[in-house]
């Protein structure tokens, strides 16, 4: 493990090497879990008109603003799930603002916008039953009934604002929405409305990945840069390490100090079990993305096939690897806390009208 200070105080780790033994993930019983997930339930009926269907079953977003890459609803969801656990697999925890001690005590309140499938919600409403958790996306791809009383979701997009109150949240989640917003509005929109629903003294936490690999093979780095082309067309930046803590810091609402954590996970069998997990996942990432990749690179599908199996090929022999990041930040407080209104009711508290 190596860690190192910069800038911004980064705390940075690699977290797997061909000595890590990690445990078992995704053997067994949990892929029967996610292949079953489409005849689970776990997407209600309630939400299908937002859908349209394509190859017989396929659902498709409906929703005209979506940027989104992959647009495949089931392999979406099935995908974001396993991402989830190769995330907590590769940090070892949910979160790092300090707030782990207010949610095991109780009433806190949390926010996980962008939040998908709702998998690191859930998850976090299950370990913290005393506390609160709303997962908010304007893909309506979370459970509405399968989930733990504590955990809730709403439709919303961030861009037209959060329906919530002022100051309402102890910590406020957005994970790998990195590619959803321009440089402009995570700047002017997203941070600002972020902050405005975290409550004073709360805590506002991202979490995101590198899309430029290190050690990139010549087929891997076709690929990353044709990705990074489609999204500095869109007006979206990168590398993020440098402009998520600058536009949070910029903010002006959050104390002086971001902080910025680093892990570094190698990819590929010679890395062990978890560069074993991230290459399966990486390779399925490929795979969802073939249609727009494949025209971005002006190849047909079958060649975009060949250059991802080129790729898994690649990084075994380039022992490639990605960063991925924490940015916290504590929102400032501007009056004593006695002063700061509570709602009282969870229900009546965070929907503003
Ligand atoms: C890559 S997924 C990450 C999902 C989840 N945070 C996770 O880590 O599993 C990005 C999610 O952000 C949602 N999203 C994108 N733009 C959004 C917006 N403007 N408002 C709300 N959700 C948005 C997408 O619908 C998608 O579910």
């Amino acid at each position: 493990m190596g860690i190192k200070q910069s800038k911004h105080n980064i705390t940075a780790t690699i977290v797997n090497s061909s000595k890590d033994r990690p445990d078992v993930l995704l053997k067994g019983e949990r892929r029967k879990k996610f292949r079953s997930f489409r005849s689970s339930g776990l997407l209600d009926s309630s939400i299908l008109e937002n859908w349209r269907f394509s190859h017989g079953d396929k659902r498709i977003h409906n929703l005209k603003n979506a940027k989104l890459l992959s647009p495949v609803v089931d392999e979406e969801v099935e995908r974001l799930q396993r991402q989830h656990r190769l995330f907590k697999r590769i940090w070892q925890s949910n979160f790092s603002s300090p707030v782990e001690e207010k949610l095991k005590s109780g009433g806190a309140r949390i926010l996980d916008v962008g939040c998908g499938p709702g998998t690191w919600t859930i998850e976090m409403a299950e370990s913290f039953p005393k506390s609160t958790f709303t997962g908010v996306d304007f893909a309506p791809i979370f459970p509405q009934e399968k989930r733990p009383v504590n955990a809730k979701f709403l439709q919303a997009n961030i861009l037209d604002g959060l329906p919530f109150l002022d100051d309402t949240f102890d910590l406020v989640h957005m994970r790998l929405l990195v590619t959803a917003f321009t440089a402009k509005e995570w700047e002017e929109k997203v941070i600002p409305e972020l902050v405005r629903v975290t409550r004073q003294g709360g805590w506002v936490e991202f979490m995101e990945s590198d899309i430029q690999y290190l050690n990139e093979g010549p087929t891997t780095q076709r690929l990353s840069n044709a990705l990074m082309t489609f999204m500095k067309g869109k007006g979206i930046l990168q590398p993020i390490d440098s402009y998520i803590p600058s536009s949070m810091e910029s903010c002006e609402k959050f104390e002086k100090e971001i902080k910025v954590e680093q892990k570094t996970c190698f990819v590929g069998k010679w890395a062990g079990e978890l560069g074993q997990l991230a290459i399966d996942d990486i390779t399925k990432g490929w795979a969802a993305v073939k249609s727009p990749m494949s025209s971005m690179m002006g190849v047909k599908a079958s060649e975009y096939d060949d250059s991802v199996q080129t790729f898994a090929k690649e990084v075994e022999q380039y022992k490639t690897s990605f960063k991925t990041w924490r940015f916290f930040g504590q929102k400032i407080s501007t009056t004593s806390s006695s002063a700061i209104t509570t709602p009282s009711s969870w229900d009546q508290s965070e929907q503003s009208q």
